[in-house]
């Protein structure tokens, strides 16, 4: 298979081509990358899901009582929990809460607070404890500053003096009523954070960070995905309610089945991004929900005022209106953002009648406005023209394909000929040759899947002059619920369920090798799909290829050079390969198992006399080959 690569031509890329898009899916937020620890720590609810004693159990014999008080915690939260004892001389009681079904203990700074309203002297007791054993790992108590007539925040630090064996534990505060008045206090907000991602407050989880941050994402689309849409036109993920102390976030019921907690709001976000360094994608609400209420043109403007006063929070200047409540947060310094998205998917939701809204007036009118206010912002459509979108003059569509492996292939030259799109979203989600849709995704990323998405994703980045961006989604998958099971990590309480699926080695190695420009490359295409390019920030040629071989498992031999590279030329090949002896192309990597399904593996390789580099490809493999020996 010969492949020769010319020296000029092509195009230039965006250089962020690599991301992801997290919305609350999976309890992927709470419950995931949002390092809170314990589950329903406000009460909160909304229409979908009526108060609860979720998660929270008696310690002591202790009666826990929802109410709403006269005097609440705030307006955003105002039920709270009344734990009375049985009798005021039976010793300590209080509350324990299981956490996101366990909680990870280890000899490190848990840091928390709660909030108490009710006259208490003495002192609270928090404690790490097993949920099956009597072992406390750590306690600490804390001096009550309680009083009568108003709500009281007490915050903490806790150091276990001992790792728990396992992640099956619980988090108990408890007191002495005979303190108390009547033998009861009311709590509310009970918040515990292991150490943060950057160590930022209200932070994220480190473990499933560092493992997102090891893809070396350039970009990040946010926040949804359907969560953005919301069930109904009262119900979309309001980032004004995600501002500010926890104390004011009333939470949403979001989209997937379960009460959120507004915890990882827009700033949370936006830091994020700060901390990987990402480029943002924000997804600003269009007017359309998921149960397909559209928003009428006389009614679009306050969702646009929205939109306008949502960037402002993003990049205005600290003395603008939402630019100062941002720098009230602390972050003065406005952030970075390339691209606003209007709304999500609006082909699907609303059906023909949505989707002719959305090109009738409600994309024009956010259009007109966001480039009025900000024309340095790219727009972007959340549809494509394989939707029937005629993308309008100086905005991309958004493409999501959701593929079987054989479709992903045909993704390949898909934008030959198109206009430009962002591909918002992207995953092999459904075998070969089944149902599709009409059946449930597969169970996890799987290695015929991942190397249909390598195609794709060569296939975009060949087009890098039309694709500016390719998204991964969803991101995260929590073990204990989800929603979506095709997802580039899996995880649980325990840090040692998290695991990085087949795709995540794809992307990861996809990723770490940046092109600034393509370039233009002669040979066969099939069952071997390549892009070539350049860096020319590191002076160096990048080949990125994927072999299909499903009908022939011979090896494709390669001979693959580059204009001007000579002999003696040292290249380094990186090589995904199944791992499994058999080949299963339905293998993956199970959290459960802890297996890998990939194999990967380098060799240095030298220019031969003709300056070509010589491999093969094995058996549905992907291999990116890099003159940047580092
Ligand atoms: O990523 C899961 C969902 O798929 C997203 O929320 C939505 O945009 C798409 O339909």
């Amino acid at each position: 298979w010969d492949i020769k690569v010319s020296s000029s031509g092509g195009n230039a890329t965006s250089g962020h081509q690599y991301g992801f898009l997290h919305e609350d899916i999976n309890n992927s937020g709470d419950g995931g990358i949002y390092a809170e620890l314990i589950r329903n720590r406000a009460f909160q609810y909304s229409e979908a899901y009526p108060v609860s004693l979720d998660g929270w159990h008696s310690v002591n014999g202790a009666e826990l009582k929802l109410n709403r008080l006269e005097l609440p915690l705030s307006d955003a939260l105002p039920v709270s929990v009344n734990v009375a004892a049985d009798t005021c001389d039976s010793g300590p009681v209080g509350m324990a809460n299981d956490g996101y079904w366990g909680m990870d203990v280890k000899v490190q700074k848990y840091t928390g607070s709660f909030w108490v309203h009710g006259s208490y002297e003495g002192n609270f007791t928090a404690s790490l404890q097993s949920a099956l054993t009597d072992e406390v790992f750590g306690s600490v108590e804390i001096v009550s500053q309680s009083v009568a007539d108003d709500w009281v925040e007490h915050e903490f630090e806790l150091i276990p003096e001992t790792d728990a064996p396992n992640s099956n534990n619980t988090f108990a505060i408890t007191f002495d009523p005979e303190g108390t008045a009547d033998g009861s206090l009311d709590f509310n907000l009970i918040s515990l954070f292991p150490p943060t991602y950057k160590d930022r407050k209200n932070g994220l989880r480190v473990d499933l960070a560092q493992v997102l941050a090891d893809l070396h994402p350039t970009i990040i689309r946010l926040p949804g995905g359907n969560m953005l849409e919301g069930l109904d036109n009262r119900t979309w993920w309001d980032w004004k309610d995600t501002l500010g102390p926890l104390r004011y976030r009333p939470g949403f019921q979001g989209v997937w089945g379960y009460q959120q907690t507004h915890g990882l709001g827009l700033l949370e976000y936006l830091q994020w991004a700060e901390d990987f360094d990402l480029e943002i994608v924000v997804g600003v609400f269009a007017g359309l929900a998921l149960n397909g209420d559209i928003t009428p043109p006389e009614k679009l403007q306050p969702f646009i005022d929205d939109a306008l006063d949502q960037i402002e929070f993003i990049i205005g200047p600290p003395d603008s209106e939402w630019g100062s409540v941002r720098a009230s947060l602390g972050h003065p310094e406005p952030f970075r953002l390339l691209y606003v998205e209007i709304g999500n998917e609006d082909w699907l939701a609303g059906g023909e009648a949505g989707w002719q809204s959305y090109m009738d007036y409600r994309l024009p009118m956010f259009q007109a406005a966001v480039n009025e206010a900000y024309p340095q912002l790219q727009v972007i459509a959340s549809g494509s023209t394989h939707e029937g979108l005629e993308i309008p003059e100086g905005v991309l569509g958004d493409y999501h394909p959701y593929r079987t492996p054989d479709e992903l292939v045909e993704e390949f030259d898909k934008f030959d000929n198109d206009v430009a799109h962002i591909i918002g979203e992207v995953a092999a989600t459904h075998p070969n040759g089944g149902i599709g849709w009409d059946g449930e995704l597969f169970t996890f990323p799987w290695w015929i899947g991942t190397v249909g998405e390598a195609i794709s994703m060569i296939g975009y980045e060949r087009n890098a002059d039309r694709i500016p961006a390719t998204f991964y989604a969803p991101i995260l998958r929590n073990m204990n619920r989800w929603q979506w099971a095709m997802t580039m990590v899996q995880h649980a309480a325990d840090p040692a369920m998290t695991t990085r699926s087949t795709s995540w080695y794809l992307w990861e190695l996809i990723a770490a090798h940046i092109m600034t420009h393509t370039l233009p490359a002669e040979g066969d295409i099939g069952p071997l799909y390549y892009v070539a390019g350049k860096n020319e920030d590191k002076g160096s040629f990048i080949w990125k290829g994927a072999a299909y071989n499903t009908t022939d498992s011979a090896p494709i031999p390669v001979s693959l050079s580059f204009e001007g590279v000579e002999e003696g030329t040292k290249a380094l090949l990186t090589m995904l390969t199944n791992a499994e002896e058999d080949k299963d192309p339905y293998a993956y990597n199970d959290p459960h198992l802890g297996n890998n399904a990939v194999e990967r593996t380098t060799f240095v390789l030298t220019a031969n006399e003709e300056g070509a580099f010589e491999f093969d490809m094995p058996e549905l493999s992907i291999a990116i080959l890099d003159t940047d020996l580092n």
